[in-house]
């Protein structure tokens, strides 16, 4: 198999041959047609407590780096319940000891696998799981949006951010979403009003929207005071964040309202979203596709944070 390794921090990512990873009983090996870039991707790859943490709990060997990929099932365990053939999109985990999806193929478990449909595309397939579950964890389990709740996203136009739109309007949620100019007219596609930062205080404009059952952070709370957030809510209101710093542990363990989110994809999580792909009620962006040689490349432009949408990669 060929996949996109890192050697160490600073180090570009290079492509190399590996031998195939086994296969347990219950898992498959997925031919990978699409790869979905996330910024945790290039996070992985710096010397911090992402990195150290799959030194001691990943695969060992090269780090293979990213999460989200979708493709055609070629080989399946004697107890997986997918079968060879099958078109699915799921998300790597290095915690089980897996490598990850920026290759040619992936083996994870059965379970971390949805099957598509043959009218989802494995590249709009493949923006999904960690962009979509990460804010679908956070209206549905973290903050319970139902018909006619108010939701406010920080980061509206990034991968998370378009998808927190369109899932909010798919529960019948009112959703307000924070970007800057350029995307004004993107957000307001997917939600249903744009604030524009660079028109004067976002969080002081988005009271005239609020109260808000949820705030969903797709950005730190370095950008966007964590205490104005909150101010925000509603009494049984949710501030989640999706990049939380360690001061915000602090903040958490004395304020109620609020949470983090990990957006760690499975086959429950992924299913619904593939169905509203299928229907029509998502609709990812996709701004650049590369080949997976010019991943460092996709990086670079990720790491500049101006993506609207996804970064895509193919094998
Ligand atoms: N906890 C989890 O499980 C989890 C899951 C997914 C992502 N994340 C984290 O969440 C963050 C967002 O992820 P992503 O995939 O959405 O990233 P992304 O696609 O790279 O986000 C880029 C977007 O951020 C917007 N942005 C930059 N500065 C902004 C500001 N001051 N106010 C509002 N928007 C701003 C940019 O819009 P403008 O050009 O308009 O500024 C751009 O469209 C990342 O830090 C990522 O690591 C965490």
């Amino acid at each position: 198999m060929k996949a996109a390794t890192s050697a160490a921090a600073d180090v570009p990512l290079a492509l190399l041959e590996m031998p195939p990873a086994a296969l347990g009983a219950r898992d498959v090996r997925v031919s990978v047609r699409a790869v979905g870039v996330n910024p945790v991707d290039w996070k992985m790859r710096a010397g911090g407590p992402l990195r150290l943490a799959h030194r001691f709990l990943g695969p060992g060997g090269p780090l293979v780096v990213g999460v989200d990929f979708a493709g055609v099932v070629t080989e399946a365990g004697p107890g997986a319940d997918l079968a060879v053939g099958a078109r699915v999109v799921g998300g790597t985990d290095f915690s089980r000891k897996q490598r990850g999806s920026y290759a040619d193929e992936v083996v994870v478990r059965d379970e971390q696998c949805a099957v598509l449909p043959a009218d989802v595309s494995f590249e709009r397939a493949a923006c999904l799981p960690v962009a979509a579950v990460t804010p679908w964890i956070s209206l549905t389990d973290h903050a319970h949006v139902v018909p006619g709740s108010r939701v406010l996203v920080l980061g509206a136009s990034g991968g998370v951010g378009l998808f927190a739109l369109s899932l909010s309007k798919m529960l019948g949620a009112f959703v307000a979403g924070v970007c800057s100019t350029r995307n004004v007219e993107v957000v307001e596609r997917f939600g249903d009003v744009a604030i524009d930062y660079t028109r004067g205080d976002a969080l002081t404009m988005a009271r005239a929207h609020g109260p808000y059952d949820l705030v969903l952070y797709a950005i730190g709370t370095d950008v966007y005071p964590l205490d104005r957030a909150i101010a925000l809510l509603t009494p049984s209101g949710t501030v989640d964040l999706a990049v939380p710093t360690p001061e915000d542990y602090l903040a958490i363990a004395f304020a109620r309202q609020v949470t983090t989110v990990l957006g760690r994809p499975n086959r429950a999580r992924l299913a619904p979203l593939v169905d509203a792909l299928a229907r029509g009620d998502l609709e990812p962006i996709i701004q650049a596709t590369y080949p997976l040689a010019d991943a460092e490349e996709a990086h670079r432009v990720s790491k500049a944070g101006k993506v609207v949408g996804k970064l895509l990669l193919v094998p």
